[in-house]
């Protein structure tokens, strides 16, 4: 499959296969209103097939980083009506990243009385928070009646971003916050239905992906995974576990009929994750995570060797906002600064240059 064709996921009519990852970039505020910097960044790179903005915090409490956006509140929601209007004046497609932080956070700046998550098991080491370095928190357990407002808060966001203009929602159950917390066994020592055996600990995800879809349409919501990361203390070691919690947790998607699964794995072409993606049995992304960045030799491979329908691209979407056009003319890329990765201002956010015409 060509990587420049186009392809339909669920809802969203995609005009090639090259997916903006999802890129915390911490430009948002102390408030979490995507502003007119987001506007400008996001508007930028529009031909991409699909824009997923970065991870965005569904209540005050879940938020992991100072600057990160919200769908917390009505001021958000209408940040991102004009992010994503500047998107579709430019013929693109934009989702947002749900994203829950759960433990991976600090009261310093949640500015919430408490963080949650799973179990009352910190991650081991510090966070910047806005007072500088401090250790993970021991987080609040969720007691399981609290988890429903885990899910009814997931609901409410994603409402908030389709009300606001957004083509739909990407689930973040990835990457070591809450939803993948609750699935990796180092995070979750619960005892209730949400903990034990492989099919309680997916039961979260499965809840929160099945209450999101009946509220804007499966065909709107994609979900996004990345078994064994063993990132931020999400400890997935036992390789027999991963594959039952996660091949069961796609057998559980799949009656949804979502947009997409989106896995982050170093091996995507291996038995687990194309696992995943036979028992999910709908469209499919891939990503091979942080250790190299991705190339367009490996993204062309992917959809030629079938492994994959779309292909997730971070790093050299940062630096190049018509990768697209780079890509399918041969054309030199501009090289990623990664000290402007988290800043806060326009530096290194909406300055990397076109291509000259
Ligand atoms: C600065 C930065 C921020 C990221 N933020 C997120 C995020 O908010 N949500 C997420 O799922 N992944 C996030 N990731 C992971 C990327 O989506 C992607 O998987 C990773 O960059 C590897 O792909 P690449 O080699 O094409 O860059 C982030 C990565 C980077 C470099």
């Amino acid at each position: 499959m060509d990587l420049f064709s186009p392809v339909t996921l669920g809802d969203l009519t995609l005009a090639n296969r090259v997916v903006m990852a999802p890129l915390t970039r911490t430009r948002a505020g102390a408030a979490g209103v995507p502003n007119e910097l987001l506007v400008e960044h996001y508007g930028q790179r529009a031909s991409n097939g699909l824009i997923v903005a970065e991870g965005t915090y569904p209540n005050a409490e879940s938020r992991s980083y100072p600057g990160q956006p919200g769908l917390a509140t009505d001021e958000q929601a209408a940040g991102w009506r004009a992010v994503a209007d500047a998107v579709h004046a430019r013929g693109g497609k934009i989702v947002v990243q749900v994203m829950h932080g759960g433990r991976v956070s600090h009261t310093d700046i949640t500015g919430t009385e408490r963080i949650v998550g799973p179990s009352a098991v910190a991650i081991a080491g510090e966070t910047h928070t806005p007072e500088g370095k401090e250790a993970f928190p021991v987080p609040h357990a969720l007691t399981t009646e609290e988890i429903a407002d885990v899910v009814a808060d997931f609901v409410a966001a994603s409402r908030r971003a389709v009300d606001a203009g957004l083509d739909g929602v990407e689930i973040h159950s990835a990457n070591g916050y809450l939803l993948h917390q609750f699935l990796a066994p180092g995070s979750n020592h619960r005892d209730d239905v949400y903990g034990g055996s492989p099919e309680n600990r997916a039961r979260l995800t499965v809840e929160v992906a099945a209450a999101v879809a009946a509220e804007i349409g499966a065909g709107r919501v994609g979900i996004r995974l990345s078994p064994a990361h063993n990132i931020q203390d999400a400890f997935e070691q036992d390789p027999a576990d991963v594959e039952a919690t996660y091949h069961h947790l796609a057998e559980q998607l799949q009656p949804l009929g979502l947009a997409y699964v989106s896995v982050l794995h170093h091996d995507p072409a291996g038995e687990l994750v194309q696992g995943i993606r036979k028992r999910f049995g709908g469209p499919f992304m891939v990503n091979t995570g942080f250790a190299a960045v991705t190339t367009f030799e490996e993204a062309t491979g992917y959809l030629a060797n079938g492994v994959a329908d779309v292909v997730a691209v971070g790093r050299a979407v940062m630096a190049n906002p018509d990768l697209v056009e780079r890509w399918q003319g041969g054309h030199p890329l501009n090289e990623l600064d990664p000290s402007t990765s988290y800043g806060n201002g326009p530096e290194g956010y909406v300055d990397y240059p076109f291509l000259a015409r």
